[in-house]
């Protein structure tokens, strides 16, 4: 038989959906799962958005241009100037949702062998696109007791190499929840100029931030327009992760014209998509206020419901709708399992994601799990007090 590539063997399978068949037995025992493993929202889609492909004129569903449609960039420069990022539509490239601006991004900047320092935990996919590209990703350790706020920049000094070529930063952060200051920023700027490095911002959480705290994109930092390059998506801002939307910006017109030739060999970004997600730009700020109310609202009832559990230690998320917590177990992968296979509370159990997977150091982060609070109050109240009677149980 002929072999499988090395990378194909070493592409990492997702952490998340490993415990699915789990949770697929679980159903077929007839039991009730609430899942808070999984960062899809239960928020509708705006109406403006699904209105635009319901009815269209087009007669042929046609290619758009490699980096989408004209039209479409330059209503998302809008978007970005009320966001307070002065980009010029030439500076977007539209993508195949935020997975695709993450490959093209790795492959514009990085060769085989590169490094990429990235704060854990992390989005579990940039372990797979860094081993789709070749590259090495070099972790550096942020905390739970510090809410994981961004870990002293001595740190990111100490570890770079002649290798390292770009820092990615998730802001706000998938699966800490944590929104980073300005001045946090500015201190990431100091040291990607000081050794000429790129700096990659996952910004595709930027509206969810609570609180009344103020977001600080990389893009609004001045002296970082060659280093600068953002990631973005529609996934979770209009609750359209079908539509597999996302962009690459960069003002580094070196870093555009490669991006585009990665672009051109898969030819065009969906055309239906693009014109979903042109519409969707027109989604009333009131449709924003009510999802960040309703967001900041499960936050809080989450955040108070865990408290109550003994043993369990939660970072205060600032943003995005994933938490971090700590459990009173030895392996959160074993009591994940556990929750779908063996347990039951009234013929409900409860499906979390293990967090060693989203971190690349080994051995960190066993007693950990990420919760996304994308359920209902009702629900969340449900799976919390699930978790409480399981721990009690749980022959750990
Ligand atoms: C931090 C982060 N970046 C990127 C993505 C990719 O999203 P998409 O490809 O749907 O735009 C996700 C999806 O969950 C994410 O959480």
């Amino acid at each position: 038989m002929p072999k499988i590539s090395k990378k194909g063997q070493m592409m990492p399978s997702s952490p998340i959906r490993k415990l699915v068949p789990y949770a697929e037995q679980a159903y077929k025992d007839g039991k009730t799962v609430y899942h808070l493993n999984i960062g899809q929202p239960d928020i509708k889609t705006p109406e403006i958005a699904l209105d635009a492909v319901r009815v269209h004129s087009l007669d042929i569903l046609a290619y758009t241009r490699s980096e989408g449609s004209e039209e479409y960039r330059k209503k998302i420069a809008q978007y970005y100037a009320k966001n307070n990022i002065n980009v010029d539509h030439s500076d977007i490239i539209v993508t195949t949702g935020g997975s695709e601006a993450l490959l093209f991004a790795f492959g514009s900047v990085m060769d085989s062998d590169d490094e990429i320092i990235i704060p854990e935990p992390f989005y579990a996919n940039y372990n797979g696109f860094s081993t789709a590209s070749d590259v090495k990703v070099v972790p550096v350790i942020s905390k739970i007791d510090d809410n994981f706020a961004l870990p002293p920049i001595e740190e990111f000094e100490r570890l770079i190499t002649d290798k390292t070529k770009a820092i990615l930063i998730c802001n706000p952060g998938n699966p800490t929840g944590y929104l980073y200051s300005k001045e946090e920023i500015k201190q990431l700027a100091a040291i990607i100029k000081k050794h000429d490095l790129f700096l990659i911002a996952d910004e595709v959480y930027r509206e969810f931030v609570y609180d009344g705290n103020e977001f600080y994109s990389i893009m609004q930092e001045e002296g970082l327009e060659d280093h600068a390059i953002i990631i973005d998506s529609v996934s979770k801002r209009y609750s359209m992760c079908g539509a597999r939307i996302g962009y690459l910006v960069s003002k580094n017109k070196e870093v555009i014209s490669t991006a585009l030739k990665f672009a051109q060999a898969r030819l065009s970004p969906p055309t239906l998509a693009q014109i979903a997600s042109e519409a969707a730009l027109d989604t009333p700020q009131s449709y924003f206020d009510d999802v960040i109310k309703e967001y900041s609202k499960r936050r809080n009832i989450l955040i108070r419901e865990l408290k109550k559990i003994d043993g369990l230690k939660v970072a205060e998320p600032k943003g995005a709708f994933y938490c971090i917590v700590e459990l009173p177990v030895k392996s959160a992968d074993h009591f994940a399992q556990w929750l779908l296979e063996s347990y039951e509370h009234h013929k409900e159990t409860v499906m979390v994601a293990p967090a060693a997977g989203f971190y690349s150091t080994p051995n960190v982060g066993l007693n950990q799990i990420r919760i996304a609070y994308v359920l209902n109050e009702e629900s969340l109240i449900k799976a919390v007090s699930i978790l409480k009677e399981a721990l009690k149980v749980y022959p750990n």
